[in-house]
């Protein structure tokens, strides 16, 4: 087979990339290893930027967000005895928007076929060829038999463990790491959200977050050590510990319900750069990694992909080979800056275990002081609802 862009993975920042070469006029192929309800499966964040939700109205796939997604002005910090909050709306002009990173993943999915994107699930041992060339292929396995698609381009979709990263040589690529000592661990249940905004709180017993997927169903975290294992915590004693952490303002509106879902995910912050190296490109969770706090992954996925499409399209349409040469930089700035906003956050909301009663009163005075400075929430702010693309 051969084609334009050969995309690998159908997540979203894989489909995405697809429905914009799509709506371009450009032929790409999107090889994922999984089946789509595997792909579905997965459960994660759920708050979108502007970025995110433009590029889906720009591909006019964004009937359901506008129908079910929950325009949220503001968020609020706690440390365990007041929320503060972050007046989104007043202090940028925007808002985020709370809606399934699944469900973005499955409008992607069901217009696949009615807009000629074709994505191949169950493509096993899926391989990189001369990248370094202007001629790269790609071979799959599926179906017993061994497959080649020779493009023009590669573009690696396939998340942090996905092959596409390992094509660019060790000689000229970086790698920038952290990862931190705990996880978090989350829970899924049918119940209405505690609070009408996502709270993040820094209590003494540390990390606790309530989220919401809607108006009935709530997600919730806390971190935990990464030795913890969810067997510890059966629903009840992660109810008790969410309400003690939230505080009484949030606590006081939980309600309580069985886990659809329970799980530890481990926290870490990863760069990888170039984000190009000849005709293959990098986008989202193959090229990056940060923590959920702040919710940044899928919504730095979506401005990778907007850079790649835009190089992509300079590249065929207008001929202009410096488009995929600037594609690397322009999107690492980006990736940088939300790098930098998540650790911060994460540091200013999690209790690190080296750290001792002169960190702990450091916490206490950054949060003290974002309550009182309109300047302090207007930098949050300006970060949460996303930086320009
Ligand atoms: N061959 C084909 N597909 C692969 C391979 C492979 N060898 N390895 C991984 N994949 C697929 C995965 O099965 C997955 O569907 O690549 C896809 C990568 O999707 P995500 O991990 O969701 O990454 P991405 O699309 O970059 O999304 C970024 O969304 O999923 C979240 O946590 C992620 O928030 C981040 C954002
Ligand atoms: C979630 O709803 O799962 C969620 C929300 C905000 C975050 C992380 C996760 O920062």
């Amino acid at each position: 087979m051969k084609t334009r862009v050969a995309i690998i993975g159908a997540g979203p920042a894989g489909l995405m990339l697809g429905h914009l070469l799509r709506a371009e006029g450009i032929d790409c192929v999107v090889l994922e290893r999984q089946t789509g309800d595997y792909v579905l499966g997965r459960i994660r964040a759920g708050v979108l930027e502007q970025i995110t939700v433009r590029t889906m109205a720009r591909l006019g796939l964004d009937a359901r967000l506008k129908a079910e997604g929950m325009v949220e002005d503001g968020f609020a910090l706690a440390d365990g005895k007041r929320l503060i909050r972050i007046d989104l709306k007043a202090l940028t002009g925007t808002s985020v928007v709370v809606y399934g990173q699944t469900e973005i993943t499955r409008d992607l999915m069901d217009a696949a076929p009615r807009r000629g994107l074709e994505v191949i699930y169950e493509a096993g041992d899926v391989a990189l060829h001369a990248v370094d060339s202007d001629a790269p292929w790609v071979t799959y396995r599926k179906d017993g038999a061994e497959h080649r698609i020779d493009a023009r381009f590669i573009v690696g979709c396939d998340g942090y463990y996905g092959p596409s990263r390992r094509a660019i040589p060790a000689s000229v690529a970086r790698e920038y790491e952290r990862v931190y000592p705990f996880g978090w661990l989350g829970i899924l249940a049918d119940v209405p959200p505690c609070h009408k905004e996502l709270v993040y709180a820094n209590h003494e017993r540390g990390f606790a977050l309530a989220s919401m997927r809607s108006r009935t169903r709530s997600r919730y975290y806390i971190d935990v050590p990464l030795t913890e294992s969810v067997a510890n915590w059966p629903d009840e004693r992660l109810w008790d510990e969410l309400a003690i952490r939230l505080g009484a303002q949030a606590a006081a509106n939980i309600t309580r319900g069985p886990s659809l879902e329970k799980s530890i995910a481990p926290l870490r912050s990863y760069v990888f750069a170039p984000m190009r190296h000849g005709s293959l490109l990098l986008c989202g969770d193959a090229a990056h990694i940060v923590p959920p706090t702040g919710a940044k992954g899928l919504n730095l996925a979506a401005s990778d992909v907007h850079y790649a499409a835009e190089a992509l399209a300079g590249f065929f349409a207008r001929h202009d080979a410096d488009a995929i040469a600037r594609y690397s930089d322009k999107a690492l700035a980006r990736v940088w800056k939300c790098e930098r906003f998540s650790w911060s956050l994460t540091r200013l909301m999690h209790r690190f275990p080296e750290d001792g009663p002169f960190e702990r009163a450091m916490q206490v005075a950054e949060l003290d002081y974002i309550a009182q400075s309109r300047h302090a929430q207007a930098s949050i702010a300006e970060n949460y609802v996303g930086l320009p693309v």
